[in-house]
Formats: C-alpha cells, sequence, structure tokens
C-alpha cells in the first residue's frame, strides 16, 4: 500500500527559527515511520535576510507558491536590524489573512518537570486552550496620521469587527469546547470600548443559545489577566479578539513555565487553504546560534499540523513524548534549567516517541 503522503512547505525564517525547525522535522519524520506516513518537506528561505537582499519578505507570488501544500510549518521570523512590522507585515500576516487563518489556537499546559512561577500550582490542574481571533479586529491597516511631527499631531487606527468575523471564531471555540470540559470563557471589554466589544459580547450571547450544553462566562480583559494568574485552573477554552487574543496567549505560556515551549496553530477550518503550525516565540536574537533554543514549541506545534492533517494518534504520541521527557528531567535546554542543546531536547523527544504507549 502507498505511503499516505502530506506535502508540507516550511519556513524556518530567522534566528533560532532555523534551529527549532530542524528538530521538529526530526520528530515528525519518526512518528511519519512509526506510523505510516510521509512528510514530504520543500524548503522556503524566506526571511529577513531575504528583505535586505530584495527588499521583500516573500516574492510577489508567495502565497500562490505556497496554496497547493498541504500545511504550512514555520519558524520564527524577525532580526534587529529589520524593524519588527517589516517581518510582520510582510510575511506572517499576509499567510494568515490571505490564506483565511481566522483562527489562532494556542493550547496552555502546565507539564511535570516544568516548574511555575507560581506556586501550589500542579501539573494537571493547567489545561487550557486560547482561541485568537486571527484576521480582523484592533490590528488593522484602516487609520492615519495627519499634521505630523506638530503639536496638532493626531494618530487615529481602527478595530474592525464584522459579523461574520466574530460568529466565526466564537463558532469554533463553541465547537472546540464540545470536545474538551465544555466550558467557554470570553475576553471582552465593553465598559470601556463602547461599541465593538458590546457587539462581540451580543454575539458571543446570541450563539451561547445554540450551545445550551456549554457553560458560559465572560471577564473584562484587565480582570481576567489577573484570573489567568491567581486561578488559571478555571479555564477551559478562553476566546478573545486579536488584540486580546495576542496579550493572553503571551501570558498564558509565561504561566505554565517557558514560551520555549508553547505552540500554535493558524487555521483555516474551512480548510479552503492550508494552515500555518509555528511557535509562539519569535527568533531569539539573544540566543540565537547557539544551540541552546527549546525546541518544544516547534515539537508540539507540529504535532498540533499532524492532528489537523487527521493524524491524531501521531499527535498523541508526540504529545506523549514530549510530556514524558520533560518529566523525566534527563535533557533539559536552559530556558527550562537544564545544559542539553536544542537537537539534544529534539532527539530525546524523537526516541521517546518510539515507546507506543
Ligand atoms: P522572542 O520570543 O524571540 O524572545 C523572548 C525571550 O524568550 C528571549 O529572551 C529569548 O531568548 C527567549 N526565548 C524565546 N524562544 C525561546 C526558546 N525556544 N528557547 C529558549 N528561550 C527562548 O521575542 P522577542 O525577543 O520579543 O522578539 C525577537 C524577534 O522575534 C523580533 O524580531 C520579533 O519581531 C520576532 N518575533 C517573531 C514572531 C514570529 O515569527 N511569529 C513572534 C514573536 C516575535
Ligand atoms: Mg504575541
Amino acid at each position: 500500500m502507498a505511503l499516505k503522503t502530506f506535502r508540507i512547505a516550511v519556513i524556518p525564517g530567522d534566528g533560532i527559527g532555523k534551529e527549532v525547525v530542524a528538530e521538529g522535522i526530526r520528530v515528525l519524520d519518526e512518528a511519519g515511520r512509526k506510523f505510516g506516513f510521509q512528510l514530504e518537506w520543500q524548503f522556503f528561505g524566506w526571511s529577513c535576510e531575504t528583505y535586505l537582499n530584495t527588499g521583500k519578505m516573500m516574492p510577489d507570488d508567495g502565497l500562490e507558491q505556497l496554496r497547493k501544500f498541504d500545511a504550512l510549518f514555520l519558524g520564527a521570523v524577525g532580526r534587529p536590524d529589520v524593524p519588527d512590522h517589516v517581518s510582520l507585515w510582510g510575511l506572517l500576516i499576509p499567510v494568515r489573512r490571505g490564506f483565511q487563518q481566522y483562527v489562532n489556537l494556542r493550547p496552555i499546559r502546565l507539564f511535570e518537570g516544568i516548574e511555575s512561577p507560581l506556586k501550589n500550582c500542579k501539573p494537571d490542574e493547567i489545561d487550557f486552550v486560547i482561541v485568537r481571533e486571527n484576521n480582523e479586529g484592533e490590528y488593522s491597516k484602516i487609520g492615519g496620521r495627519i499634521f505630523e511631527g506638530t503639536d496638532d499631531e493626531i494618530a487615529i487606527q481602527e478595530t474592525v469587527f464584522s459579523r461574520r468575523g466574530v460568529n466565526r471564531v466564537l463558532r469554533f471555540a463553541f465547537d472546540l469546547a464540545r470536545t474538551r470540559k465544555k466550558h467557554l470563557t470570553s475576553a471582552t471589554k465593553s465598559n470601556g470600548i463602547i461599541h465593538t466589544m458590546p457587539f462581540w459580547d451580543e454575539c458571543f450571547r446570541t450563539m451561547s443559545r445554540e450551545y445550551p450544553d456549554i457553560r458560559t462566562d465572560q471577564y473584562h480583559i484587565d480582570i481576567l489577566t489577573a484570573h489567568f494568574v491567581r486561578h488559571p485552573d478555571w479555564f477551559d477554552v478562553v476566546v478573545g479578539s486579536n488584540l486580546f487574543g495576542d496579550i493572553l496567549s503571551d501570558l498564558g505560556p509565561a504561566v505554565v513555565g517557558s514560551i520555549g515551549i508553547a505552540p500554535s496553530g493558524n487555521l483555516n477550518p474551512a480548510r479552503e487553504f492550508p494552515s500555518m503550525f509555528e511557535p509562539v516565540h519569535g527568533s531569539a536574537p539573544d540566543i540565537a546560534g547557539k544551540g541552546m533554543a527549546n525546541p518544544i514549541g516547534q515539537i508540539w506545534s507540529g504535532a498540533m499540523m499532524l492532528r489537523h492533517l487527521g493524524l491524531a494518534e501521531a499527535a498523541d504520541a508526540i504529545e506523549k513524548a514530549i510530556a514524558s521527557t520533560l518529566a523525566q528531567g534527563k535533557v533539559r535546554t536552559p530556558d527550562i534549567g537544564g545544559n542539553a542543546s536544542t537537537d539534544e531536547l529534539g532527539t530525546a523527544i524523537a526516541s521517546a516517541g518510539q515507546n507506543r504507549n
């Protein structure tokens, strides 16, 4: 029988992106051997280096080139000598928006063997998922500045909430809650932001009537950040707008130990376009080239990619291998208190995956 084959576009990017992507590929290829599928990796060198050489992060037909793949596997982009908005708006945002990746999914889990900065937190107590709206909201291009450089200068940035855009991300979050502990929390700020946020709340309330089996609550973003720290065990699925989801999804990983572990998926749930999987962290220029980056965020993102491709058994096995390697505690990178290198940790997880249960 022919092996089930998936075509994956790989964009390692800059800095530690290149180092951790290699480990992600190592672990996923190993899973393919064990579970009987094959990943065909095609590399794209698009990065800040491309920008410095060509004035563009990716070629004009970049999205067309990526479109035919089953999924995209990204490391991280960003370099100190290139402004961050160039790398973000030149590559990540065009892919997320062009491919209608309107859900940014970020699981937060405290693993045994990782010390949380919160005292009294036990490994099985923190296990939730953040669903961030990824296509519109506060991160819009609409706005501008006038009277630049004078005392009369004005800067305006518009927030865009569309009924379609809000409803589709809420729908994804409700459906996801149904597969978990049936509890959905919405991030709002309808006391201060008086047009878009009451609209968001209204859509949330209306949709909740279709999901009587899901327990819902909502908090203003300010107190919600406090609850993330004081009661991280309260949450199952948390849904937020682009900005609120962005903030929560850096806070979440911080609460469970290291940003180096956190994965994410940029999903096009309708599957009209490829989805993109990448760690939450950036290119970490401060540790790039030293072989000390934690590859778990990338490897776990790879597991999410396999799940999206319908390879749930392999995804479960990789997540288990991550958990058991961390619990054993023999191989750790410096950010989680050890002195192992990136490839030593990647290799340990790849071989832990060998034990079928
Ligand atoms: P960062 O995530 O790259 O680094 C923040 C801190 O966490 C640094 O001290 C870094 O050493 C540490 N860290 C990050 N990942 C780690 C890992 N895997 N193992 C061990 N330690 C790790 O965020 P920062 O410094 O704000 O941004 C650096 C560059 O990355 C910027 O150019 C930024 O624009 C870009 N960036 C790109 C992202 C992406 O490609 N999706 C996301 C976030 C930032
Ligand atoms: Mg962020």
